[in-house]
């Protein structure tokens, strides 16, 4: 069957749950992306290709809550070169500002190349004459140029979750020329913050040899391809609504009196990544326990650091970094029935996110790098009652938006006690004149607002082509 769009993603926007009978079942995964294209998709008849994780072959087409997902598999060895490999291990540090060192592997290149072409076979199939494709993130950014060999018709939107590096990072990239050409496929590139955009349009100016003007390239067949920011946001509403629901509100005591009805409750929620800044914003904490600023009876530390990329070398150098961290911590500032610090490995349904959230006074998203972070966003959503503080990372894409928060360097370990012992010490007063600006923002740009937005102007564009040509 046809479809007038056609989303493209690593990953399908569903989990997997095996029943006792052994039997496979998927519920859709709580993410923001899919509840934002939700109402398109279903308006435009649109399909969702991914990975829905694992190993299994022949998966077919299949479709939760009427939306239509198309599962594409990997093998054992795509899932080792392509997914934990070039993606997780070669991009992933490389456009975060090479906080882990990158690896360069060909044969890694070669299963990248490989699992991107598949993707963009089934995209060609599924889409309909005309159609819109909306390409998502860094595990694919050959897709645009590969569909639009095969098919030129397609309106190709790409949008870049992440960072995109400098000029000078990005050319450590053996394949440099190749990911630029990938991207250009696209009509529209999106990225998080300006910035990103200017490096691409700098790179394919200097790599590529193409004349840009502003926020466009111009190819030599005449097409456009525009590179700008589209910083991406949550759901606000239903996070607020989430949060002024009665059990998040009784969870959220429940949390406090379990955790020894501390005075103050620093939190922070990351996938278990080194991006994050986690064991930094730890070892500020315990040092301000170890001078005394504040005992483990006025202010604990709630750490959710959420599994993930598992099998990949840096990720478990980190979780034992955190680990060895944590049980120091615990062991030269904790008491009895008083850890310092309440470190949970492990994921949770966004009601219970939404009840930490509820919980905890200061909010610490502290990462050396990262595109926009939504944790944030979230954690200002939820403060319903217009307090509670967030001390944010400035190299978080969030920060742009986020002005009243307490900026920090996270590399910067005197500077973020301050921040932290600030944040402390605000009064009511500060904290809600903070808050309610950061609420303000977030009402006004949530998740629809973004991909409304994106689509829009990948049609508007079209448009204006359009006309160009006619
Ligand atoms: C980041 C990336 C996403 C990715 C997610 C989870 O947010 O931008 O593309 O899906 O992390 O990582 P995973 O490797 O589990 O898909």
């Amino acid at each position: 069957m046809a479809h007038d769009l056609v989303i493209v993603a690593n990953r399908l926007p569903v989990d997997r749950v095996t029943g006792r009978d052994g039997e496979t079942t998927w519920r859709r995964s709580p993410g923001g992306l899919v509840s934002a294209i939700e109402p398109v998709m279903r308006a435009g008849d649109g399909v969702w290709v991914g990975w829905p994780g694992g190993t299994e072959q022949h998966l077919e087409p299949f479709e939760i809550d009427g939306l239509h997902l198309v599962p594409l598999s990997m093998t054992a060895e795509e899932i080792t070169e392509h997914y934990e490999g070039f993606s997780n291990a070669t991009l992933w540090p490389l456009y975060h500002d090479v906080v882990a060192k990158p690896e360069f592997h060909r044969e890694w290149w070669d299963a990248y190349t490989r699992v991107n072409e598949r993707f963009a076979e089934h995209a060609a199939e599924l889409a309909a004459e005309g159609a819109t494709v909306w390409v998502h993130d860094y595990q694919l950014q050959l897709v645009p140029q590969m569909l639009r060999e095969r098919r030129p018709d397609l309106r190709i939107g790409f949008y870049l979750h992440i960072p995109f590096p400098p000029a000078e990072l990005f050319q450590q990239l053996p394949w440099r020329r190749q990911i630029l050409e990938g991207l250009l496929g696209a009509d529209l590139i999106g990225f998080q913050l300006p910035g990103a955009a200017q490096n691409f349009v700098r790179l394919v100016r200097q790599r590529v040899g193409h004349k840009t003007h502003r926020d466009r390239v111009h190819l030599p067949d005449g097409r456009e391809v525009r590179a700008a920011a589209f910083p991406i946001s949550i759901d606000a509403a239903g996070f607020e609504e989430l949060a002024s629901s009665e059990p998040v509100a009784e969870r959220a005591a429940a949390i406090r009196e379990a955790l020894g009805n501390p005075r103050k409750i620093f939190l922070g929620i990351d996938r278990l990544d080194y991006t994050k800044g986690i064991h930094a914003r730890l070892r500020a904490y315990g040092e301000l326990v170890r001078d005394e600023h504040f005992s483990v009876e006025d202010a604990v530390f709630v750490q959710v650091a959420v599994p993930s990329r598992e099998q990949v070398e840096q990720y478990r150098i980190l979780r034992d970094d955190i680990d060895r961290l944590v049980g120091r911590l615990n062991g030269d500032l904790g008491r009895i029935g008083r850890p310092a610090i309440s470190y949970l490995h492990s994921s949770y349904p966004r009601e219970e996110m939404a009840a930490l959230y509820r919980a905890a006074d200061i909010m610490v998203v502290t990462p050396y790098r990262d595109g926009m972070n939504l944790v944030a966003k979230e954690y200002v959503a939820c403060r319903i009652e217009e307090d509670g503080a967030l001390v944010l990372s400035e190299f978080a894409g969030a920060a742009d938006e986020l002005r009243q928060a307490w900026l920090v360097n996270p590399y910067d370990i005197n500077g973020m006690k301050a921040a932290l012992l600030d944040a402390y010490r605000a009064e009511p007063k500060e904290l809600s004149r903070r808050m309610k600006a950061m609420r303000k923002q977030i009402a006004q740009h949530d998740v629809k607002a973004w991909a409304d937005s994106f689509l829009t102007s990948l049609a508007d564009d079209g448009a204006d082509t359009d006309a160009r040509d006619s």
